[in-house]
């Protein structure tokens, strides 16, 4: 809108405003400033050693204890962050030695991975991304971020931006799923809610946008694997998030472990300086991933540690992690004119911006009493309970099996994951507690105190052992209904957890067969870091709730859902494939010069396989059925696209059921002809609404050049003319369609 109203103003007032709308507010640019003095004068009395040692970032814990070596580099000004050190006392003690005891009294930067949660824990992030409510996520974030200050943490190793389409990578769990634009949105969210407007404040962290870049495209799902993606699709596809997170002021990245397109991300000059210094502006720092400084020698891009050191850092690697190549070899790389003092100079400077930034050269210490009263307290509990249960996707309710009803006589709870602690915090678990955790089993008595629960276990989650199964069907006989709590263990997910399979690990699927086989409702509800090949389950049992791992709260969340408490509104972050032979399967594709006919053999699809999804990209259902009706464009026809303009897009929403819930209406869009091939749908805009029963809204979605342009065949991004489809609905395949035209010139 700014634009199209400044073509009325006279020129030099234009001006006026145009500074006004790009410059910052006085007092933050004075304070940039003020950074940049400091960091100048630090850096004019600081030794090669002293410069290196800032570059330099070691696992501070070894089995709760600092390595004496560490203190001894601490002391000396040799070491710059750590990563796992946390808690308001183990902080301040190694940070009082940095302040006290070192030459320069320069701050540590406490490094940890706080993933989804603190100590609080939060659904893993593909299920929060399943709410699809950036609110909620920030949220989390935000919990997270208060409770990692005030333990001492100032920076977190997330959000983790890889956008993935392959479920046999096991950090699908960590991310945001397979789209591009949702994927941006978390982001965005996850930042702020890390970060909020300014990171110095004691309940906020600095966040790290990882794993730059396409380390979601892993060959085979195989974690570590090698990469080669197009300029386009890094543009399209795995870009997106990262620089939204540049946009929301991310202050570190983290170079990912894989090689892309034969250069490894940790020595990519394109990737790291191209794009994020030059084409974004990023001005905070790169820290390797652990290790993958050195790894660049097994990657066969470097002959020996010095030619490893030379490559990350000349690439724009400023922090190493954990290997120590930097340390070792800069010296004498900056003697044979391998290395520049510049860029030594340049990394140090980036490091000490965020440490300054954050506020601890001033505040260095943590308070332990915030500590105290922060750490997992009721509201935290409260807010991962609630988000826990948004996070929840309703994948099939036959018959209406679903909610339970609260004064049902017995239930039968069977199934390895039904009284797991330890699972249902899912991978990366901060420093969540086992003891903290709600199990399902917990949940269900808290839930319906008068009920009989008749529990059993039934089998492991994985191995061969079905003698558990004949205590699992006399639970199921001798109750009204029985709950399955089947899936993955946590460690089946994460990093370095990567499957061949996608079906139910062990005899879990023999398990729920028997069970079925008894003739009682029975509700399966799924807990996994990934889709899962659930073809049986889909077809014959009535009801299928998809929970991922929820944390802390994950009994209270699911047993609200269960029993209607919480009416479920989450829609999936990725498409569940049926077999493992359609991967990599998401919504987004090209239509190819064939696209599947189910009558015509020489089409793009399967002989012994659907080349549809079991669920689709951004299903869900509810306890109660919505309409989307009545979708118009405000115009049909445009002459051009230019900066804000924007095509208004509306749709009616409407509860037709009987209770209470929530639709996610999602805006797609089809540029039908253009100069490359472009994918068949590509979700731009999405909104979560509750509705009371019979209320309808009417919802709009706004549609401007960034969302209708793409990078054309020159690399350019662009809106081209010609015919767009514009399709509005409750997921990616239920749809309702219009056209849009763009005027050639
Ligand atoms: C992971 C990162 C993590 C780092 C520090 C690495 O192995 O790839 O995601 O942040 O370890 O724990």
């Amino acid at each position: 809108m700014a634009s199209m109203r400044l073509k009325f103003v006279a020129p030099a007032l234009a001006f006026v405003v145009i500074l006004s709308l790009t410059s910052p507010p006085a007092s933050h640019s004075q304070k940039r400033q003020n950074i940049e003095a400091r960091i100048n004068a630090l850096l004019a009395r600081m030794t090669l050693a002293e410069k290196l040692g800032q570059l330099q970032q070691l696992d501070g814990e070894a089995n709760g204890n600092y390595r004496p070596e560490h203190l001894q580099m601490v002391r000396q000004g040799r070491l710059g962050s750590t990563l796992n050190v946390r808690g308001a006392q183990r902080t301040n003690q190694l940070q009082r030695i940095a302040l006290n005891e070192s030459r320069l009294k320069i701050p540590l930067i406490f490094g940890f991975d706080v993933i989804h949660g603190y100590r609080t824990i939060f659904p893993i992030p593909i299920g929060e991304a399943a709410t699809w409510d950036p609110l909620a996520v920030g949220l989390s974030a935000s919990i997270a971020a208060a409770e990692a200050r005030a333990a001492g943490v100032h920076w977190t190793f997330a959000p983790m931006l890889d956008i993935a389409r392959d479920p046999r990578w096991g950090r699908i769990a960590e991310g945001s799923g397979e789209d591009p634009y949702l994927g941006s949105v978390m982001a965005r969210a996850r930042v702020r809610g890390f970060q909020g407007a300014d990171y110095s404040a004691n309940n906020r962290v600095v966040a790290c946008a990882k794993h730059w870049v396409a380390y979601g495209a892993a060959e085979a799902g195989r974690d570590y694997n090698t990469t080669d993606v197009s300029e386009r699709s890094l543009r399209e596809v795995y870009f997106p998030p990262f620089q939204a997170a540049v946009d929301a002021g991310v202050g570190t990245f983290m170079s990912a472990f894989n090689d892309l397109d034969g250069v490894p991300a940790s020595a990519n000059h394109f990737t790291l300086t191209d794009v994020l210094r030059n084409e974004w502006k990023f001005d905070g720092f790169v820290v390797s991933d652990y290790t993958s400084v050195e790894e660049l020698i097994k990657h066969g891009v470097a002959a020996d540690g010095p030619e490893a050191a030379a490559e990350a850092l000349n690439a724009g690697v400023d922090m190493e992690m954990v290997s120590r190549l930097y340390n070792k070899h800069a010296g004498e790389l900056i003697k044979e004119r391998k290395l520049s003092l510049q860029t030594i100079d340049e990394a140090v400077r980036r490091i000490l911006r965020v440490k300054f930034r954050l506020g601890i050269f001033d505040n260095p210490y943590a308070d332990e009493a915030l500590e105290r009263r922060t750490i997992f307290n009721g509201a935290n509990i409260t807010a991962a309970r609630k988000i826990a249960a948004r996070s929840i996707v309703l994948l099939k309710n036959d018959h209406d099996v679903l909610p339970l009803d609260k004064n049902v006589r017995s239930i039968a709870l069977i199934g390895p994951l039904a009284d797991s602690r330890h699972d249902s915090l899912g991978s990366w678990t901060g420093d969540g507690k086992e003891a903290d955790v709600v199990t399902l089993l917990e949940g269900l008595k808290l839930k319906v105190p008068q009920t009989k629960i008749n529990y059993a276990s039934g089998c492991d989650i994985s191995g061969e052992k079905s003698d558990g199964f004949a205590e699992a069907l006399r639970a199921a006989s001798e109750s009204d209904v029985v709950v399955l709590a089947v899936g993955e263990s946590a460690d089946m997910s994460g990093e370095a957890a990567s499957r061949s399979s996608l079906d139910l690990p062990g005899r879990q699927l023999d398990l729920i067969k028997a069970v079925q086989a008894t003739g009682k409702p029975t509700v399966v509800v799924l807990m996994n870091g990934r889709p899962l090949t659930i073809n049986w389950i889909a077809a014959n049992t009535p009801a299928i709730l998809e929970t991922w791992f929820a944390g802390s709260q994950a009994g209270n969340a699911i047993a609200d859902v269960l029993f209607g408490d919480v009416n479920p509104g989450g829609k999936l972050p990725l498409t569940f494939p049926r077999s493992v032979g359609q991967i990599p399967l998401y919504y987004n594709h090209k239509n190819t010069g064939r696209p599947p006919e189910a009558n015509n053999k020489y089409t793009s699809k399967y002989l012994d396989e659907a080349w549809t999804p079991l669920f689709p990209f951004g299903y869900g259902l509810s306890y109660t059925q919505f309409k989307i009706t009545n979708l118009q464009l405000s115009t049909q026809r445009v002459q051009a696209l230019r900066g804000n303009d924007r095509i208004m897009v509306s749709v009616d929403v409407e509860n037709a059921g009987k209770r209470t819930g929530d639709e996610v209406v999602q805006l797609y869009i089809r540029d039908v002809a253009a100069s490359v091939t472009r994918p068949v749908k590509e979700l731009k805009g999405f909104q979560r609404v509750t509705l009371q029963p019979g209320e309808k809204k009417r919802l709009e979605f706004a549609l401007t050049a960034k969302q209708l342009g793409f990078w054309n065949r020159e690399m350019r991004f662009t809106v081209e003319p010609g015919e767009f489809k514009v399709m509005v609905g409750a997921n990616s395949e239920e749809l309702l369609e219009a056209k849009l035209e763009i005027e050639k010139p």
